[in-house]
């Protein structure tokens, strides 16, 4: 792989997302990690991100100055940049110029990294300290008003250094530059592509798992389908995947996995018709920590009882059911190998996501992708656009989009509404740009309203659009007034029990995208 080692900045995953794009296979770790694991993993090449740190400050993280004799590629990101230049005897000084923001860089020789690029272009920059004088055997490629030395490179020893941050969309030339580290500097292949992943990962699953059963919790989202394809692909019929239908689904959802999603895998699936038993569960409950914990508490239950019976069933066959897939993304691994402490603003439920004392060993073959690369390898597997595309849609369902108690009849009002939003929004062409757009539905709100010469006091739904790259920051999307009024118009015309569509202009923070 491609090592990002992390400096601390919320720069590093944005790089291997970046590096990945150039379909080379990347990795984040921490810079904590002593240079003999690093080299243990046979990279490829290193690439030091930025950072928040000044190198001088106490305890400023380093690296060990053996990483830069290893012969493995190096590229220097900002505070990797200056982290380098140090510790290959260049000057790191203060300049009092700190650089923030779209900045100009003068590009003095094209070198590898430069190569085919604009002698002036517009670099994104966030930085106090600035290299004044390169190590020696390095030339330096660029300057800015507040760095004598922007960028640098030996072509040699295959070490090369940026000031700004190549990884952000908007430096001009950003993924050039990389690509050219890559490609030229790096000598590695564009090769990483989801045909490949495929191939990689069916290998990998079926030298884990052998002979024996599989099971998989299915929720209907991207994550499980694309995982328990996969592991169908690789082991066939010794997987089983079990869908507990909470009854908390959006319109046609558990009839989209039932019939497209098998259709296209050919999956044995098991569903779990448990609508009862979660709406009983939930009677009565209006707040929204309670509300995520039942439907956590049943969703384990049922899954634990389905279990049981596959388990029962395989015993009885002579099998050994060994297994339970989970679809974990890279982004949960990066983030659990990187410290605790973060609040618990909500109790998030994955269904899939079971308690630690299960008697199975994990499959997670998307350990090492990122959401898009999800999708991309769905797509690569054949399942149907209507999964593979779907925006993010919550373990808890509409369980939590209904302010109120959750009952089927404020259900039937939320799927109904949520449905003509979907419809008019997909129509529009808008699912690229928006995250997702929840539909709540204030249940325990009336306002007055006419039609027909008639007084109304019905409920209002608030249309939740947001855009994001990871969920935890959002905006709310600026969707054209034309199709919000559309919606509108039919939400209150088609579901008699609405009187009121309000839009919700808020970002995250400080709000969060899901309204419980
Ligand atoms: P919030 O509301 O915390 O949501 O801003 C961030 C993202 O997570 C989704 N979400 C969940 N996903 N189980 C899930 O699998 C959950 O319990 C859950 N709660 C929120 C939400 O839809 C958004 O994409």
């Amino acid at each position: 792989p491609v090592l990002v080692v992390d400096f601390g900045a919320q720069y590093a995953q944005l790089i291997a997302r970046r590096v990945r794009e150039a379909q080379v296979y990347s990795e984040v770790v921490p810079h904590s990690m002593p240079v003999e694991a690093m080299l243990a993993k046979n990279p490829a090449a290193i690439i030091l991100s930025g950072g928040p740190s000044s190198v001088y400050a106490d305890g400023a993280p380093s690296v060990d100055p053996a990483l830069f004799g290893a012969g493995v590629p190096v590229l220097g990101i900002c505070y990797g940049f200056q982290v380098m230049a140090q510790a290959l005897g260049g000057d790191v000084a203060q300049t009092g110029l700190s650089e923030f923001g779209g900045t100009v860089v003068d590009v003095c020789e094209a070198g590898v990294l430069l190569a085919n690029t604009p002698s002036q272009q517009s670099a994104w920059m966030s930085h106090g300290d600035a290299v004044h004088r390169a190590p020696q055997g390095f030339r330096v490629l660029a300057t800015t008003a507040g760095a004598p030395v922007a960028a640098f490179e030996n072509r040699e020893q295959r070490l090369f250094g940026v000031q700004w941050h190549p990884e952000v969309k908007h430096s001009e030339t950003g993924q050039t530059v990389l690509e050219h580290f890559l490609y030229e500097g790096a000598g590695l292949a564009p090769d990483w592509t989801p045909s490949s992943i495929v191939d990689d990962q069916v290998a990998l699953i079926r030298e884990q798992v052998g002979s024996a059963r599989v099971i998989c919790a299915l929720s209907g989202g991207v994550d499980s389908a694309v995982a328990a394809a996969l592991v169908q692909k690789a082991v066939g019929d010794q997987l089983t995947c079990v869908h507990v239908d909470h009854g908390l689904m959006r319109a046609g959802e558990v009839e989209q996995i039932e019939r497209d999603f098998v259709a296209s895998t050919g999956v044995r699936l098991i569903v779990r018709d448990e609508k009862e038993r979660f709406l009983t569960a939930l009677a009565g409950v209006t707040d929204p920590e309670t509300k995520r914990k039942i439907i956590g508490r049943e969703f384990i239950r049922v899954f634990e009882d389905a279990q049981r019976q596959i388990i029962k069933d395989a015993g009885e066959a002579g099998e050994d059911v060994k297994f339970l897939v989970q679809g974990t993304l890279y982004p949960d691994v990066v983030e659990s190998g990187g410290g605790e402490g973060a609040a618990n603003i909500k109790s998030h439920h994955n269904v899939g996501g079971l308690p630690d004392d299960l008697q199975f060993e994990l499959v997670e073959p998307l350990r090492a992708l990122f959401k898009d690369e999800v999708r991309a390898v769905g797509r690569e597997l054949g399942i149907p656009e209507e999964i593979v595309g779907r925006q993010p849609f919550p373990g808890p369902g509409l369980g939590i989009r209904i302010i109120g108690e959750v009952t089927e009849h404020n259900l039937d009002i939320l799927r109904r509404a949520d449905a003509i939003a979907r419809e008019e929004l997909t129509k529009a062409g808008l699912d690229q740009e928006i995250w997702q757009c929840p539909v709540v539905l204030l249940a325990d709100v009336r306002s007055v309203g006419v039609q027909g010469d008639g007084r109304t006091y019905g409920h209002p739904v608030v249309l939740r659009p947001v855009s994001s790259e990871d969920a935890m920051t959002a905006d709310w999307t600026r969707l054209p007034y034309e199709t919000l009024a559309v919606i509108s118009t039919r939400i209150t015309n088609e579901v008699r029990e609405i009187n009121r569509v309000v839009l919700d202009v808020t970002s995250k923070p400080p709000a969060t995208i899901e309204w419980e």
